[in-house]
């Protein structure tokens, strides 16, 4: 969810609601606003888009005042309904708070307000607050130190914000697990789930730790924790501008994302790689000692983060010869995985707030590892929690489908196997020496594939009334064709699955009919020619029953064409890094395939980028 607050010389409600549009990313189920005036406060919330709650502002206005809170919802507990849909307020009407994560203990919450002759009118744990916060207030007449009274009687993650219509100037949030930044202004103060609801109006932010409350009025920011006790803060300058985050004349932000992979992937390089082929991550705060010591690799992940940590499976053992693991992390901690001093733990987000991650790195350093972050949002969680970050350098990524980040956090798991490797002193044959001259010019092959998508959009347009279309791949192709899939469920509702062309034997094979599109991320024909030619076979196999072959190959790559009934060229890499160009062709079907079909691009249904419950 998304969650901004508001309290200075403005109208609260027009920063708020533009605050919510930035935000809108992170849920979009429904949305409310909340804003105090006239000694009173006043609310509004709209189950669906952003766009219902505009709606419904501009046919019952609310009486404008300068303080206000407001939040964009991805539904936990309760459908997305209008009275599901936050701010909730106590039944005098005195209180709005809203929430992102979950509430744990809200059923015995619940039960112990509705004995004391609370009604709750919603199916949410964050209702509760509201009715807490209310009677804490009615005793202690501090909004601060009644929500200081109410976390400490809450279980579970939750970012909360609140106002008070008793206490017209202030704004009160709250913070545990999901996260929440100030924008410091000049006569006015903001609170956001993530900056950029703000950085219209500052650059000027600080960043809030866990189990800590914040006091905003117009000139005073005022942090503790849930004790009371003054906290300690970190502030921080905001580096991207505000049309970072703006479509800049593309119809999606996820056609823009796309488009953006070439600098995105350079910025990621950019200083990282030194004339004489030496790698150079000073920002890697784990001591070499450690990266020499490490006996195991462990990657956590989730979603398209975590194909991207599939693939640096095979550089990481292939490079450094060091045992690697990839494992979803939602399901991590609960195995009771083998963890120790010498276990290096890389935890990939783009978001840096995925609650699914974040739980298991923190799993992991309770037994002994050290956490290395590969992460694209500064200020986050993830890397504040981890030893050491290794920043991608996508800028902001709006779109729900992720595709600029997906490239550069290869590119950062690349550049940290080679760096492990160099640290370990791995000898530095000429097949890595071609890597790393490769790996500091392969934007420039990005921008080629960008070049030669129509043929790509042409046959999705086509493609978009089929049900079902398989990805197959091998080796490092085989998470390129989960990638592929998963793209195409996200945007196109569609089945879509990907499989390692190996395995289509032991089963897939029987879901091939006539016309069934197969894309096949075909692996480099030099240098691992055995792969190549199992592949080609594999082609052959499919379209002997009927299949319509979609063919992924490197230029030069001759033995497929007899057997693609439509080919798609990608500059030809070194393997290992071929999905940083094959994986393009399949982000551009996907979004156009999606468009055909009528849907939302940017914010496909049931989804949020950034999904902070677990
Ligand atoms: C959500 C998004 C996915 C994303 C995943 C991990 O499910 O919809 O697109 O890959 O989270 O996000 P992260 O921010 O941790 O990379």
């Amino acid at each position: 969810c998304g969650i901004v607050g508001y309290v200075g010389g403005q109208s609260a409600l027009d920063v708020v609601v533009a605050g919510l549009k930035r935000l809108e990313y992170r849920g979009y189920d429904s949305a409310g606003v909340a804003v105090l005036a006239d000694g009173g406060l006043a609310a509004a919330k709209k189950a669906g888009k952003l766009v219902n709650l505009e709606k419904e502002l501009v046919e019952r206005p609310l009486a404008g005042g300068s303080v206000g809170i407001g939040h964009t919802r991805w539904a936990t507990h309760g459908g997305p309904t209008d009275a599901n849909a936050h701010p909730h307020l106590d039944n005098a009407g005195r209180v709005a708070v809203v929430h992102n994560g979950i509430i744990e203990n809200f059923a015995a919450l619940r039960e112990e307000l509705a004995e004391r002759g609370h009604a709750l009118l919603s199916e949410t744990d964050t209702e509760v607050v509201a009715h807490l916060l209310a009677e804490e207030f009615s005793s202690v007449g501090d909004l601060a130190e009644a929500m200081r009274l109410v976390c400490r009687r809450l279980d579970g993650a939750f970012t909360l914000v609140a106002v008070h219509a008793d206490q017209p100037d202030v704004v009160v949030g709250a913070r545990r697990n999901s996260p929440l930044v100030v924008g410091v202004g000049e006569g006015e103060n903001f609170l956001a789930s993530d900056v950029s609801a703000f950085i219209a109006h500052t650059r000027s932010a600080i960043e809030l730790g866990q189990d800590q409350v914040v006091e905003l009025t117009r000139d005073g920011v005022t942090v503790t924790d849930f004790d009371g006790a003054p906290a300690e803060v970190r502030a921080f300058h905001v580096d991207w501008d505000a049309s970072a985050a703006e479509k800049g004349g593309y119809d999606h932000f996820m056609l823009k994302e796309i488009a953006e992979q070439p600098k995105a992937v350079a910025d990621t390089l950019l200083g990282r790689i030194d004339a004489n082929g030496r790698l150079t991550l000073d920002e890697v705060r784990i001591p070499d000692a450690v990266l020499r010591e490490a006996d195991k690799v462990v990657i956590i992940a989730c979603g398209t983060a975590f194909h991207a940590g599939l693939i640096a499976k095979y550089a990481i053992e292939h490079w450094t010869r060091i045992p690697c693991e990839v494992e979803l992390a939602s399901e991590f901690r609960y195995r009771d995985p083998i963890l120790g001093q010498r276990t290096l733990v890389i935890a990939i987000s783009q978001s840096g707030e995925t609650m699914d991650t974040l739980m298991a790195l923190r799993h992991a350093r309770e037994q002994g590892a050290k956490v290395l972050a590969v992460c694209n949002t500064n200020g986050s969680t993830i890397p504040r929690e981890s030893d050491a970050v290794l920043y991608t350098h996508a800028g902001p990524e709006v779109a729900v489908a992720s595709t600029k980040a997906f490239l550069t956090q290869l590119v950062a798991c690349y550049l940290l196997a080679l760096y492990l490797g160099q640290v370990r002193g791995t000898k530095w044959g000429d097949e890595i020496h071609a890597v790393v001259r490769e790996l500091a010019r392969i934007g420039e092959e990005v921008e080629r594939v960008l070049e030669t998508m129509e043929p790509v959009r042409a046959l999705a347009r086509s493609l978009a009334h089929k049900d079902t279309i398989l990805f197959l791949g091998r080796h490092v192709g085989y998470p390129v064709a989960l990638e592929g899939a998963l793209k195409l469920k996200e945007l196109a509702y569609m089945h879509a699955e990907g499989f390692a062309a190996g395995e289509l034997k032991h089963g897939p094979i029987a879901l091939i009919e006539e016309d069934l599109p197969v894309v096949v991320v075909v692996p480099s024909p030099k240098g691992r020619s055995v792969l190549h030619d199992k592949i080609v076979s594999n082609i052959q196999e499919i379209r002997a029953r009927g299949a319509r072959t979609i063919v992924i190959a490197e230029e030069g790559d001759e033995a497929v064409v007899p057997f693609a009934d439509h080919l798609v060229r990608v500059p030809a890499t070194p393997t290992l890094l071929q999905p940083l160009v094959s994986t393009v062709p399949l982000q551009v079907f996907a979004c156009e395939l999606a468009t055909a079909r009528g849907n939302e691009v940017d914010q496909p249904r049931n989804l949020a980028k950034s999904v902070t419950v677990e």
